[in-house]
């Protein structure tokens, strides 16, 4: 069984959502929202299929725009039995660095929902890896789960998150020709460590590149890091999918 830990598949990504999540039947996607307008329907994709579970959030792209029903709308759904984490929520300075101080309040005060309905976190951090390490390290709860959504630090970073027992999410970026990085990371940590994610319908791996991501293409992914772990496939799928299940507390 394969565990895509982090997608999105709302109607404006996909004309054929249903076509998307049947070619995952027998398989589970954790389905994030990317907006806060995303928010009911990740709600309503979790109650009417059976292997979708939900992460709500306010992305640090809304830190300026969005509104506080936004947010109590993200804290009223966090006792829902399928929504199993907060997410994606972070800092982004990648294309503005001038509401840095508002990107991390709201960052906090989902910190803080998710320590008060014991939620896991999924992070999205953006050219502001130092920041991201400081605020989990200081607001989070030592028994509240995290994961780092698409992590693209360096291997040195790496090793920081996950001896505050962080988990890196690892998606179609390993697969590309030119990265580095991130196949130093996977090779020189444990497994464990590492749970499957796909952003579709963005980052499509290798051989796709190019063509709009889904879910069903975390199988590239699983197949680099078996390679580069130098495991067998099987084995692969068995050890993150159980890492995914115990990071989102997933009652199968
Ligand atoms: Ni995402």
């Amino acid at each position: 069984m394969l565990i895509d830990t982090h997608c999105h598949i709302s109607d404006e990504d996909y004309e054929n959502k249903e076509e998307i999540i049947k070619n995952m039947e027998n398989n589970i996607m954790i389905v994030s929202t990317a907006s806060p307008k995303d928010i009911e329907e990740v709600v309503n994709l979790c109650e009417t299929h059976k292997n979708i579970y939900g992460t709500l959030g306010i992305h640090p792209e809304f830190a300026d725009t969005y509104k506080d029903e936004d947010l109590q709308k993200v804290e009223k759904y966090l006792t829902h039995p399928k929504i199993v984490g907060i997410g994606e929520i972070g800092l982004d300075y990648h294309y503005t660095k001038e509401n840095k101080e508002k990107q991390k309040e709201l960052f906090i005060k989902q910190i803080n929902l998710a320590n008060k309905y014991q939620k896991t976190i999924v992070i999205h951090s953006r050219d502001a890896i130092e920041d991201t390490y400081n605020i989990i390290e200081k607001y989070k709860n030592k028994n509240i789960k995290c994961n780092m959504h698409c992590f693209s630090g360096s291997l040195e970073m790496a090793e920081r998150f996950v001896k505050l027992g962080v988990k890196l999410g690892i998606g179609g970026v390993l697969t590309f020709k030119n990265e580095k990085k991130l196949k130093e990371i996977v090779h020189a940590l444990d497994i464990h460590n590492f749970v499957l994610e796909t952003d579709s319908p963005y980052l499509t791996p290798e051989p796709l590149r190019g063509q709009k991501n889904e879910p069903r293409n975390v199988k590239y992914v699983a197949a680099k890091i078996s390679q580069l772990k130098g495991i067998s496939y099987a084995k692969t799928l068995e050890i993150t999918t159980q890492t995914a299940i115990r990071q989102f507390d997933l009652k199968l």
